[in-house]
């Protein structure tokens, strides 16, 4: 059995091509595996977690067992979040691109769920890069959607892509060792290039549940 966090962070429900793509994916997979699976599912973009705080910094940064009962309490939700990520084998996250990176929703999502001691240690014995992951071992399928396009390697839009790879940067401190993404493009020329776009991510998605399922797939 494998535990498997899904988290959708596009703003729209209704319509979502990224939604959709993560829909797909796990149609398939449960089409394969049956309930073989424990889900867990968050949905950031209509239930946005809060804010980094300075309450929730002074408490993130107390020891245990010196944090009062009020410190305990700012960290629930973070606490709560974080124990979704550690119970979490695979993580299946869609998002819509906003203004060429992460809605805010779904910031605010990796800000409470990479905290000191909890998902990475900090170390300055380890000079330049003093931090850690504490897990390792995780999968992330990364569905994505944009209205322009080319933000792949070599695309002409590659430097305005602060997606992607931030999301590949912060999942790393999760634990995370394998990404596989899956994107649409084109979404707001609404063209050929577009029902393309689709077509094949949404024929790839199907294809990765597959190759995920029988072991064989590549880490990239
Ligand atoms: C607030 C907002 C900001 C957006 N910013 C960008 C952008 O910077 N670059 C881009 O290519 N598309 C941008 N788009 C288009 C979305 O990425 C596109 O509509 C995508 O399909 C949204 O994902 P969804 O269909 O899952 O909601 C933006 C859309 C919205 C609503």
């Amino acid at each position: 059995m494998k535990t498997i966090l899904r988290i959708d962070a596009s703003a729209r429900v209704d319509r979502s091509l990224s939604r959709d793509l993560a829909d797909r994916f796990v149609q398939e997979w449960k089409r394969l595996r049956g309930d073989k699976d424990s889900w867990i599912v968050r949905d950031v973009g209509t239930c946005p977690p809060p804010f980094v705080s300075q309450a929730f910094i002074a408490a993130a940064f107390t020891q245990v067992s010196d944090r009062t009962s009020e410190k305990s309490a700012i960290l629930e939700t973070s606490d709560e979040l974080i124990a979704e990520v550690k119970k979490a084998d695979m993580i299946v996250l869609s998002t819509a691109m906003y203004n060429y990176g992460v809605p805010a929703a779904l910031k605010a999502w990796f800000d409470m769920v990479i905290r000191v001691d909890e998902t990475f240690s900090f170390d300055l014995k380890r000079g330049n890069k003093p931090l850690r992951p504490i897990q390792s071992g995780k999968v992330l399928v990364l569905l994505t959607s944009a209205g322009e396009f080319g933000f792949s390697q070599n695309g002409f839009n590659q430097g305005s892509n602060h997606l992607v790879p931030h999301i590949r940067t912060m999942s790393y401190l999760l634990g995370v060792e394998a990404v596989h993404h899956i994107g649409i493009e084109y979404q707001e020329f609404g063209d050929e290039r577009h029902e393309w776009s689709k077509s094949k991510a949404r024929d790839a998605v199907v294809e990765l549940a597959n190759t995920l399922v029988h072991g064989t797939a590549v880490k990239n």
